[in-house]
């Protein structure tokens, strides 16, 4: 009675505990495992191999951990790993150590595994809001400083014009000047537009004008690399039920991504529709596309293919969280060599 209530204690306690454990033999045969890890097994896991058990686990650096456990009774920290539970993705960080007996003995190893996904969530918005904040505030410094001696420049023109006369190729200059430098405070406008906060109301976008809004900061870039922009926006004006300044971070990270797919320019599309009681947003672009086997990836965090210092790999994921956040819905089409579709589906305003 004793012995069953010792036991029935121990694996209360085992059970209870938050964090998933998996014990294996030297041979790699689940010989016990807790509530939480038996959450992620499809089937009966006591008895049978545990990469069979956990697909997952089947890479270099778990078999190494594994390895070293069993056979120098180290333990390892194979950190963050992603892991498919049901239909979500989660974060999980993996740690394994050798299973010794009393005398010192090895004869197996433990798998710890703790949920990290809400924490890596945070993290990654954190840091790209911090880097568009960033952005921001300089883009509006930059643009702050250009206006000065912008104003100086159309100043100067003006009075040159009353000198000039009736000279018409200085005219001319002078009219160049003058367009020119007025397209440059068109630039900065739509910067300092960007970088100040909305006037609708929270959980209220006007879709069609955040892409129009988005796209604008990009216009000159986008020209200068040959990339042309055809943009088809739903005539009904529609609204989703999210934040403007949200919706707008999405577009950005997306119209970014196309650009950079785009090196040498391209074709560029921007497309609203309303369909039954949903909105639904298609960037699409004809760049460099993503290769198949990096399709479902994309939207995982610091997943990139850019190199160091180009691309930390938040923008989707952090998209994504926002999107689903409201109800919606990313999706992702692409095809190597040919371009990329994004389409964001989101509920529309004043629709339950
Ligand atoms: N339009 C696109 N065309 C081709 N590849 C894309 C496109 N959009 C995303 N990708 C791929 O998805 C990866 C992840 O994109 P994401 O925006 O999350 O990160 P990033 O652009 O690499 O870095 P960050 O956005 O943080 O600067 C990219 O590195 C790229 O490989
Ligand atoms: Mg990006």
């Amino acid at each position: 009675m004793e012995l069953a209530r010792l036991k029935a204690y121990h694996e209360d306690t085992i059970d209870s505990i938050i964090e998933g454990i998996v014990v294996v033999d030297p041979s790699m045969i689940i010989t016990g495992l807790n509530k939480s890890a038996d959450m992620y097994s499809t089937s009966q896991s006591i008895g049978r191999d545990v990469f069979t058990v956990f697909p997952e686990l089947d890479i270099p650096r778990c078999r190494h951990g594994f390895e070293r456990a069993i056979s120098l009774g180290e333990p390892t920290d194979v950190g963050e790993m992603v892991f498919q539970l049901g239909g979500d993705k989660v974060t999980l960080h993996i740690k394994i150590s050798p299973l010794k007996n009393r005398s010192g003995e090895v004869y197996g190893a433990v798998l710890l595994s703790q949920d990290t996904t809400e924490k890596r969530r945070l993290e990654s918005q954190l840091i790209q809001s911090d880097r568009l904040a960033a952005l921001g505030q300089l883009a509006a410094g930059v643009a702050h400083e250009i206006n000065t001696p912008l104003t100086l420049i159309l100043g100067y023109a003006d009075i040159l014009s009353q000198t000039v006369g009736s000279d018409n190729l200085s005219n001319s200059y002078l009219k160049t000047i003058v367009e020119e430098s007025e397209r440059i405070s068109d630039i900065v406008r739509s910067l300092l537009n960007f970088a100040r906060p909305s006037n609708m109301p929270a959980g209220k976008c006007k879709v069609n004008e955040t892409c129009r809004r988005t796209l604008r900061i990009f216009g000159g870039q986008m020209a200068r690399r040959g990339i042309q922009v055809t943009m088809e926006l739903d005539e009904s004006e529609p609204e989703a039920a999210i934040d403007t300044g949200e919706l707008q971070q999405v577009i950005l990270n997306m119209l970014l991504n196309a650009m950079q797919a785009m090196p040498d320019g391209g074709h560029l599309g921007i497309q609203t529709r309303v369909s039954r009681d949903m909105v639904e947003i298609a960037i699409t672009d004809t760049g460099i596309g993503i290769a198949p086997e990096n399709l479902q990836k994309v939207f995982n965090p610091f997943f990139t293919t850019k190199e160091v210092g180009k691309g930390t790999g938040l923008g989707l994921s952090v998209s994504f969280d926002i999107i689903e956040k409201h109800g919606g819905t990313v999706k992702v089409e692409s095809q190597l060599g040919r371009g990329t579709a994004f389409t964001i589906v989101l509920p529309m305003n004043g629709v339950e």
